[in-house]
């Protein structure tokens, strides 16, 4: 059989969805994503779908090699209340990071959502304060040592316009938070990588700006910031492609690992009635998908910390609930099929 056969034959068994596209797109259908760059490729994950939905999770088997807890590492999951941490969720994806070899990154420390009720009522002095925030940060890093290589140690603090955003945290420690945090976080576990992890950096050059200037200002002063996360959480028609690569380059000319750290790509920003995604949309979103993944190769490997795409499968993405809304932003279906995205980054990286 030759070898354009073979491919017809193997399209048509392993990725059905791949058959309407341009064959040569597909030709490297049996390797692995995470192979074909030289960085971590990872997915945010659901622990209930990772354990009990065998397409959802042959899917991350296969394809990742970097794990971020979409929502079972947060404040509100591991701290539900003062002297009570709850384990046993991250625990497992934690077991399952190690016994995959896949690499676990911790997200999030210190975030304004998501909190547990407890830190919201919260009544003490500064002093109070900041020995919650220690006492958070040094007993979950402390538990997850040595299986959580990085932490998102601040979540999100910037508004748009570049201010501190007037989360709990600032309200009751000062902007002194975040360089407390990753000093606390620093001290639990001297070998994991810290980052300061923000949406709307690539759109938004005023906050990128400012968040650059606070965290050289923290640096300067020696807290321990090692990276950046561009969540990216992005659409087909913004920002520009030239946004983005200016703002990846800014980010490491500025001697921090990048992170795009929850990359989705909607393709219905208008909330439209989309049963079926438009297959002129599905293409410019592949070419998207691939820009960023060949703008990220290109950067010096050693600010390379990697790409996490924001969800396994369409039907999974946190956009459809959100915004209540049709929608369809990452590399597998509905169906848990590969999209002529995953198409074109399979055989063009
Ligand atoms: O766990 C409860 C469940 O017990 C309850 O029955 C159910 C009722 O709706 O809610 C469940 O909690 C939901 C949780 O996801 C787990 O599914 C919350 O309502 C829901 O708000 C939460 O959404 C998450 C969102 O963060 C919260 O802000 C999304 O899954 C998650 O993808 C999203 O991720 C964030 C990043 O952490 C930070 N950057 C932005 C990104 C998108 O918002």
């Amino acid at each position: 059989m030759n070898r354009l056969l073979k491919i017809v034959f193997l399209s048509s068994i392993l990725y059905p969805s791949c058959q309407k596209e341009n064959l040569s797109l597909c030709e490297n259908l049996n390797n692995r994503l995470s192979d074909r760059v030289d960085f971590y490729l990872g997915t945010a994950v659901d622990l209930p779908n990772l354990l009990n939905n065998q397409d959802y999770s042959q899917i991350i088997n296969n394809q990742f090699n970097s794990v971020t807890a979409e929502n079972i590492m947060k404040p509100a999951y591991l701290h539900p209340s003062l002297n009570t941490y709850y384990w046993t969720e991250a625990d497992q994806l934690a077991d399952y990071c190690i016994a995959n070899s896949k690499r676990l990154h911790g997200h999030t420390l210190i975030w304004h959502n998501q909190l547990p009720e407890w830190i919201l009522n919260y009544q003490g002095s500064t002093d109070d304060w900041e020995n919650l925030l220690r006492e958070h940060i040094f007993q979950i890093v402390n538990h997850f040592k040595g299986k959580v290589s990085s932490w998102d140690v601040v979540n999100e603090a910037f508004n748009d316009d570049g201010t501190l955003r007037n989360s709990i945290w600032k309200e009751k420690l000062g902007p002194s938070y975040i360089e407390k945090a990753f000093n606390y976080a620093r001290q639990a576990d001297p070998n994991a990588k810290l980052f300061y992890n923000d949406y709307s950096l690539a759109i938004n050059p005023m906050k990128r700006t400012a968040v650059l200037n606070c965290l050289n200002s923290l640096k300067s002063k020696g807290t321990p910031i090692d990276g950046i996360g561009m969540q990216m959480h992005i659409f087909n028609s913004f920002p520009e492609n030239n946004e983005i690569s200016n703002a990846i380059n800014e980010i490491w000319k500025n001697d921090y690992l990048v992170h795009i750290s929850e990359l989705d790509i909607s393709i219905n920003p208008f909330s439209h009635a989309m049963q079926i995604p438009p297959e002129d949309e599905l293409k410019r979103q592949a070419e998207k998908y691939l820009y960023i993944f060949k703008t990220y190769d290109n950067i010096p490997d050693q600010y390379k910390f990697g790409i996490t795409i924001w969800g396994v499968s369409d039907n999974v993405s946190w956009i459809r609930k959100f915004y209540n809304r049709d929608d369809f932003p990452l590399l597998f279906d509905d169906n848990y099929q590969p999209k002529p995205a995953f198409c074109k980054l399979i055989s063009n990286l």
